[in-house]
């Protein structure tokens, strides 16, 4: 549980875009201290004045490539050497990738594994021993409605969010009785650079999607509310209770249709 957002610290992974830019706003809004965390430096700069001047919050941004190896483990030892003590967590850094096998960029893959597996994990358990120590603090981690089940020609990006859900509630149930609450966020499709880069440029845009503000709402209200998970948006939930009705088999053939025609033809 959070002690207070005014006058506490907040670190936001991939705050350079998208939702975790929004969830830089909606927490500076709280009155919280800011650490931004991303590749792209002159974003995390413009977005740290755009905060100062409109919140009077404290912004530092730590230029950091999380794709390379205990990339966790030194931006919070660079968090520390700054003397910030975080008080919640946002892993919200990650990309996915949609590809046939034929076309999958096999080290490309690897980097997903590291960014969207390895350095949330790093993160959250470094975080999580400190909060604990300290007996407060909230950890907030992205999943996504894919969480849920697997998805065709989008297989890594869909079971490193699974694993995202699965670690986050298990830590959810180990550390709420010492005062740090884990909440995912699982968003479905939702209005960012994601797509565009995820090898389905538009996808976004031409399929039902939310925006990142509501996105951002439903996560820091399931925080507030120390729930181990919300899903954002009713439909997304409904569907992430449906695949639960049919076999995994229908459900991982049902999804086959949603990338496909995006991919390039088989055989
Ligand atoms: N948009 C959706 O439909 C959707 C749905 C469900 C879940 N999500 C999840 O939501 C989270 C945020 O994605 P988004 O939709 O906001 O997409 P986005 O606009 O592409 O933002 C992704 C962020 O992650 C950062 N990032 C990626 N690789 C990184 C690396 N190697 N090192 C450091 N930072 C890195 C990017 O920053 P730099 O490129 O500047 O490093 C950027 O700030 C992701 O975890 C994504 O999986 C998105």
């Amino acid at each position: 549980m959070l002690k207070a957002y005014a006058d506490h610290w907040g670190l936001v992974t991939g705050a350079s875009s998208g939702i975790g830019a929004e969830f830089a706003r909606q927490l500076a809004a709280r009155g919280m201290h800011l650490v931004l965390v991303a590749r792209r430096e002159d974003r995390l700069r413009a977005l740290a004045q755009e905060l100062q001047v409109a919140h009077g919050t404290r912004c530092e941004i730590i230029p950091a490539d999380l794709s390379k190896p205990h990339a966790g483990q030194e931006l919070l030892a660079e968090v520390a050497a700054r003397g910030i003590e975080v008080e919640l967590l946002v892993n919200n850094a990650g990309f996915g990738m949609v590809s046939s096998v034929e076309e999958t960029d096999i080290g490309r893959a690897l980097e997903l594994i590291q960014v969207n597996i390895a350095v949330l994990t790093e993160l959250t358990l470094l975080a999580a021993k400190g909060m604990v120590g300290r007996g407060h603090g909230g950890i907030i981690n992205i999943g996504s409605v894919v969480s849920f089940q697997p998805v065709g020609y989008m297989g890594v990006y869909s079971a490193s969010k699974a694993y995202v859900l699965h670690f986050s509630e298990a830590l959810w149930a180990e550390l709420r009785a010492q005062g740090v609450t884990v909440t995912t966020l699982c968003p479905g499709t939702t209005r960012t650079e994601f797509f565009d880069r995820s090898g389905v440029p538009g996808w976004a845009e031409q399929n039902r999607s939310e925006d990142v503000k509501s996105v951002v709402r439903t996560g820091l209200k399931a925080l507030d509310a120390r729930r181990q998970y919300v899903v954002s948006g009713w439909i997304n939930y409904f569907l992430s209770l449906a695949v639960r009705l049919a076999t995994r088999a229908t459900v991982v053939k049902g999804t086959m249709s949603v990338f496909r025609p995006r991919v390039k033809p088989q055989g």
